[in-house]
């Protein structure tokens, strides 16, 4: 890019010494706005995530996270038509077990909660949007980590692995679209390909959450899954400070065979995003956490922050940075007014 048309050896004043270039001609009227706006989220491009609680009867607001609910069966297939009625691009469902245990078993249960989640969803907007399983342990886990301990205590990177990959398979039996695979295991993608391939599931495709940090902002979301995370996380996401590693982390998992690729979190990395958009050919996605949601809630409860326009703020920033999809939890509430 040149920056040489509007400022450099050309004059800068009218002879009688006005500026000669007025930027703000441009912004004058919303019509000369609009016409000129370079980045413009769509509803097309959002991603409403949505939690199964097993066991609910009513629907249960999150403490840390409020105008976001733990859903039972029917509420969760009535946020879901929601959703898609308000023009979304697409859902991703968690689910959160009753019981939890050392192994994380009701992710690869066949009937396990996000299962049910993913095969109610599917049944009731199946044909007319995206449906994203998140395959990880944590929420399944009594320790809260995102796959099976070995026994020096830190996550066991290829019996977890495998698990992903059973996982995988019964997400796409109840009808997942697209898995995410969360965990940062290495060679996730790669085993989870496979293992989709195995049992027939060519056509699934995989979102990789590839650059995924360590991070505090996902706090709000240990809430909403019930999750007592014992330690960090540490050993396998990244360092907030890296940037190379992501590069790193991308590559793998397009060499794995990632149809699409993750920055999470999205607001305070992206450089990330920006980076990572301008270096791979497959789409990009950016999380916009937990903490990124209660953050903006939070002021704007206490009247600190013009709610409605810092999250559109928000979400502009996070596209004009690169992201082609962005998974938010305002995505069904701004959705219609995006178009
Ligand atoms: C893993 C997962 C997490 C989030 C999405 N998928 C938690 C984690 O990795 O610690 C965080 C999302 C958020 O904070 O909104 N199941």
């Amino acid at each position: 890019m040149t920056i040489q048309p509007t400022i450099g050896p050309a004059p800068v004043s009218t002879p009688a010494g006005a500026p000669l270039h007025r930027p703000r001609r441009l912004r004058r009227t919303p019509h000369l706005r609009r016409l000129t706006a370079e980045t413009q989220v769509h509803a097309s491009n959002l991603i409403q995530p949505l939690f199964l609680r097993e066991g609910l009867t009513a629907p249960r607001e999150i403490p840390s996270m409020p105008g976001v609910f733990q859903h039972t069966r029917d509420t969760l297939r009535k946020a879901a038509v929601e959703a898609v009625s308000a023009g979304v691009g697409g859902v991703m469902l968690f689910g959160i077990p009753q019981e939890k245990d050392e192994r994380g078993s009701g992710a690869v249960d066949p009937d396990g909660i996000l299962q049910v989640a993913l095969r109610d969803v599917a049944a009731e907007v199946g044909d007319a949007t995206v449906v994203i399983g998140d395959i990880n342990l944590d929420e399944y886990t009594t320790h809260g980590h995102t796959g099976v301990l070995g026994p020096d205590g830190d996550v066991d990177n290829d019996a977890s692995v495998e698990l992903y990959g059973q996982a995988a398979v019964v997400q796409a039996e109840a009808g997942a679209h697209i898995v995410a695979p969360s965990g940062m295991m290495d060679g996730q993608v790669a085993h989870i390909r496979a293992a989709l391939d195995a049992a027939g599931h060519q056509n699934v495709a995989i979102l990789g959450y590839s650059a995924k940090y360590a991070s505090h902002f996902y706090g709000p979301f240990r809430d909403a899954v019930e999750s007592s995370l014992q330690g960090n996380r540490r050993t396998y996401q990244q360092n907030p400070g890296n940037i190379r590693e992501s590069l790193r982390e991308v590559a793998l998992d397009m060499a794995e065979g990632a149809d699409m690729v993750m920055v999470k979190p999205a607001l305070a990395y992206l450089d990330i995003v920006r980076l990572i958009a301008d270096h791979v050919d497959v789409p990009v996605s950016a999380y916009q956490v937990s903490g990124e949601y209660s953050m903006i809630e939070a002021a704007a409860a206490r009247g600190w922050l013009e709610r409605d326009g810092s999250i559109v703020e928000s979400l502009t920033s996070i596209h004009r940075a690169g992201a082609s999809q962005i998974i938010t939890y305002w995505a069904t509430e701004f959705a219609p007014r995006l178009g």
